[in-house]
Order: structure tokens, then sequence, then C-alpha cells
């Protein structure tokens, strides 16, 4: 049977997969739940202040992004955790800590940085914790916390460094997507000495419009989360993981075992998991894990470690790929039934119908593959 262990920033988990920081882990009770569902590891809601304004119960904060009836994402305004600092240190961490799975707490970087480095001291003091993610990145406070912080090398690199000398454990910085290069925010997490960091928060978004009174679905701006968002943060993961050698926890639209895979492929050491358990609920960490478990061993594959990374070696940029061979669609008349989706989908007007199947002028195919992806019969292949 594959061993599932992981280590990540100098601390082991059982499994890879890790309940992110948000509503699952509103209080202790959900992030037990999450670990006795099977998780490696649980992070709670990000525990930093708690400001009146922004009391819970809330008028309203989370909109599901649809293509026709399907969900594809999900917009929050969410805040930080409305329990108090008491509460965590006092009751939730312990039980949370009941479950068994390793604790990552999340603290927010505070506007000042030495009132992170108190609130770092404080919730280690518990001696509940394994290991420390420190948030620069909610997309949401139109002030000087979350991604304020985190869209600035050195606003982070400050944080990074104080939290990281005040922590006595393992210390990773929750990056915010919101930015064009990820790399550099990485480097300066890691100049500052800190031991991992966590790709990523969510992607700062417009819920949309309702047209029958024109108001916004949400009015304000939130965090765009779930499986529209894996290609955003895959980008950022393979850019990270290439340049800077810092161990990954990955976070974005994981919806079955096959997004851990892919994230580990990408170099990730854990990956986490938020709108999956909000869609489903806490079981289904149980089977993202059975899943994970059976195709590791129809594989073969004995540990994580003989992936990690293994895709990253083949990514190279459009200049090298324009010097390949070129492809062009190949349609086998026998699979084919000649339903007229590869036409309407060619922008290249390179297919058209005859009596009997689609066929293909391969002086017009560009080799793009869309008519390969869209064909219900599996019919086209590029060759
Ligand atoms: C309702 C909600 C609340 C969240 N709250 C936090 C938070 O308090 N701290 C944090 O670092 N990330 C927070 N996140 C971001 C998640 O931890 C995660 O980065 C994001 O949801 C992407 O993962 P997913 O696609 O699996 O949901 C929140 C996300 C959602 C949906």
């Amino acid at each position: 049977m594959a061993d599932l262990r992981v280590n990540f920033a100098g601390v082991t988990f059982k499994n890879p997969l890790v309940l992110a920081s948000a509503t699952p882990g509103w209080d202790g009770e959900g992030m037990k739940r999450a670990a006795l569902a099977g998780i490696g590891g649980v992070v709670p809601k990000t525990i930093g202040p708690v400001q009146d304004w922004a009391a819970h119960p809330r008028n309203g904060r989370l909109q599901l992004i649809k293509n026709g009836s399907k969900a594809i994402g999900m917009v929050n305004l969410e805040l930080f955790t409305t329990k108090t600092r008491e509460d965590w240190i006092k009751e939730d961490l312990a039980i949370a800590k009941q479950g068994g799975a390793v604790m990552q707490v999340s603290v927010l970087a505070m506007p000042h940085p030495e009132e992170t480095a108190e609130l770092v001291d404080e919730i280690q003091s518990t001696g509940l914790v394994d290991l420390l993610e420190l948030n620069v990145s909610c997309p949401m406070p139109a002030s000087t916390v979350g991604m304020h912080i985190g869209k600035s090398a050195e606003l982070t690199y400050k944080q990074a460094k104080i939290a990281k000398s005040a922590a006595k454990i393992p210390l990773t910085v929750k990056l915010t997507p919101n930015v064009s290069d990820m790399v550099e925010i990485a480097q300066a997490v890691k100049d500052a000495g800190a031991d991992g960091v966590t790709i990523s928060n969510s992607i700062r978004s417009f819920a949309g419009v309702d047209i029958e009174t024109g108001m916004p679905l949400l009015r304000g701006y939130g965090g765009y989360t779930g499986p529209a968002i894996k290609p955003v943060i895959m980008r950022h993961l393979s850019e990270v993981a290439r340049a800077v050698d810092i161990p990954i926890s990955a976070i974005g639209g994981v919806m079955s075992f096959k997004e851990i895979v892919e994230y580990i492929m990408l170099g990730a050491s854990t990956v986490q998991t938020c709108t999956a358990v909000m869609w489903n609920g806490y079981s289904i960490i149980t089977k993202f894990l059975e899943d994970l478990e059976n195709w590791m061993d129809d594989k073969g594959y004995k540990s994580l470690d003989e992936i990690r990374g293994i895709a990253l070696p083949h990514i190279t940029t459009v200049e090298e790929l324009a010097k390949l061979p070129p492809k062009f669609a190949n349609v086998d008349v026998d699979k084919c039934n000649n339903c007229g989706k590869c036409e309407k989908v060619c922008m290249y007007r390179a297919i058209s119908s005859d009596d009997s199947a689609a066929c293909v002028d391969q002086t017009k195919c560009d080799g793009c593959g869309l008519c390969v992806q869209w064909c219900p019969k599996g019919a086209i292949e590029l060759r």
C-alpha cells in the first residue's frame, strides 16, 4: 500500500491533504471534523483582531458562479475569524487538536509588524500548534492588511522576518495570487528565513450583476475560489517551484484526488482544500484520500516523493514550442457520428462534413486541438 506521508517545512503530515483556512475551520469543532475525516493537517480561519463592524452573523457574503447550471467557482466577502483570540487560545485550538491532524495555524500579518510578532508568540505559546501560516493575502480589506502587504515584496519581507524571529516553530507565508509575478514575493519570503510558502489565497473579483434589477450580486469585491481558479494557481505555483527553492503548500480548486496529484507533480508538498468541503461536506476528504491511495497503488507508486515536481522540467516557452514540427487534426471515420461540432468550433474553416463523416483540410488546419477536445466521440486526434 502506498505511503501518503509528506514532509512540509520540517513537519510530517500523515497525508498531503490540508483543510485550508476558511469557513470549514470556523471553530475547533469544524477543524476536528476534518481531522476525523482523515485529513493530514488543519488550518483555522485566520486569527487576527476581532472588529465590531465585521461581527457575525452577517448580511450575505457568498455567491456561486455558474456556467449554466454547473457551479464553477464562488466569490466570498468573508473576513477573518469572528471568534476572539481568547476563544481560540482557551478552547478551540484544544478541540481541534483532539482530531489528531497537524495544526497549521493561520495568523494575520498585522498593520504593525511588532503586533504580528506578539500574535505569533501568543498562538505558539498554547503548545498546540505545529506550524504557523502568516496571512499576507486576504483580497478583501481596503486597508493595511491582507494583499496590501502581500503584493509588495518589501512589506512581505518585513512581516515574514519579524514573524520568523518570533516563531519557535516552522512558519509558512500564505501569498496572494493578485500579483503579476509571485516569484519575487516568494524569494522575499525565503530571504526572510521562513520555512515555506502557501500558494495561494483567493483571487480578488466581482461576482456579477442581477440583470432584472441592475444590482450587483454582491456589492463589494471578494475572493474567487473553486475549480475555475486552478489554472491561475498552477501558473503561480509552477513559476515559484521552478525559481525558488522553498517548500510549497498549494491551494485552489481541488475538486478530486486528481488536482492533488497535479499540484504535487508541479512541486507542492501539501495541498489544501476549502471550496470542495464547503460544497460537499467534510466526508469529501475521506473520498479524496481513498481515491489518491487507490490511484497510487494502481500506478505502483510507493511514495509521493516519486511524483513531486515531475511535470516541471517539461514546462518551456512558447518560443521553444513554436520550433516543434506541426500537428494536424485527423478524423477516425469509424468513430465519427458526423454531428458537426468540430466544424462549428474550427475557426480556421479547416473542417467540413461529407455525407458520412467530418473531413479535415490539412492545408488550413492550425493544429490548435479545439476540435479534438470538443468531439463527443473521441474521433479526432492530433498527429
Ligand atoms: C468563505 C471563504 C473564507 C476564507 N477565509 C480565509 C481566511 O480566513 N484566511 C485565509 O488565509 N484564506 C481564506 N480563504 C481562502 C482559502 O483558504 C483558499 O485559499 C481558497 O478558498 C482557494 O481554495 P479552494 O479553491 O479550495 O477553495 C477563504 C475562502 C473562502 C471560500
